[in-house]
């Protein structure tokens, strides 16, 4: 049956949606082959496995026409010196997102296979991700990073197009400032 009008709640936190779909949670051993040092990463997945982010969805189904949303939470943490983040896709039907920030203090970075963007992204702040652009998220603060996605229901992820493409630049924290240092990225 068609999907009825109906309207979502935030959780007091801002990290449920009241009715609420799927949910989903990505350990560090779900991330292979996307942080910089494999060794590190290892390491992480052998000491406890953490659980880096989750996606809490509403109940609109990804299929055309409909405009599912969710809201992800990456947890604040470092591998090798490189920011927790998302796996990073592209949509495989180009098509346009929205984020909204939530809370905590995190980076929405794009890149078209030539090109990568950084935006800086904080609680009412829209990042718009165009059509052709994959996308990763990151946690650059201390506590959890949570945003609002919203995104045509056709579009679809790709997960293997960062694998081999990757996405341009890496997030780390510089060792002697601890600010935010946007690497190239094939830097060691
Ligand atoms: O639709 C989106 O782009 C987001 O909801 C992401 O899927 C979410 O942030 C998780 O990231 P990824 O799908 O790259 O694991
Ligand atoms: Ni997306």
């Amino acid at each position: 049956p068609p999907i009825q009008p109906f309207a979502i709640t935030f959780g007091a936190d801002n990290a449920t949606l009241e009715p609420q779909g799927q949910v989903l949670t990505r350990r560090m051993s779900d991330l292979e082959g996307l942080f910089a040092d494999a060794d590190a990463w290892a390491r992480a997945v052998a000491d406890g496995d953490p659980v880096v982010y989750t996606v809490v969805s509403s109940p609109v189904p990804e299929v055309p026409r409909e405009l599912p949303q969710s809201i992800t939470t990456i947890q604040p943490g470092l591998t090798a010196g490189e920011f927790w983040m998302t796996k990073g896709h592209q949509h495989p039907d180009p098509q346009g997102e929205i984020y909204l920030g939530l809370a905590g203090h995190g980076g929405l970075l794009l890149f078209d296979g030539e090109r990568a963007e950084w935006l800086d992204m904080s609680p009412g702040v829209i990042g718009y991700i165009p059509p052709g652009w994959a996308h990763r998220s990151v946690n650059v603060g201390d506590e959890p990073y949570k945003f609002l996605a919203v995104y045509p229901g056709s579009a679809g992820h790709d997960y293997g197009w960062v694998l081999e493409h990757g996405m341009g630049l890496r997030a780390r924290r510089a060792a002697d400032s601890g600010d935010l240092d946007l690497v190239p990225f094939g830097t060691p």
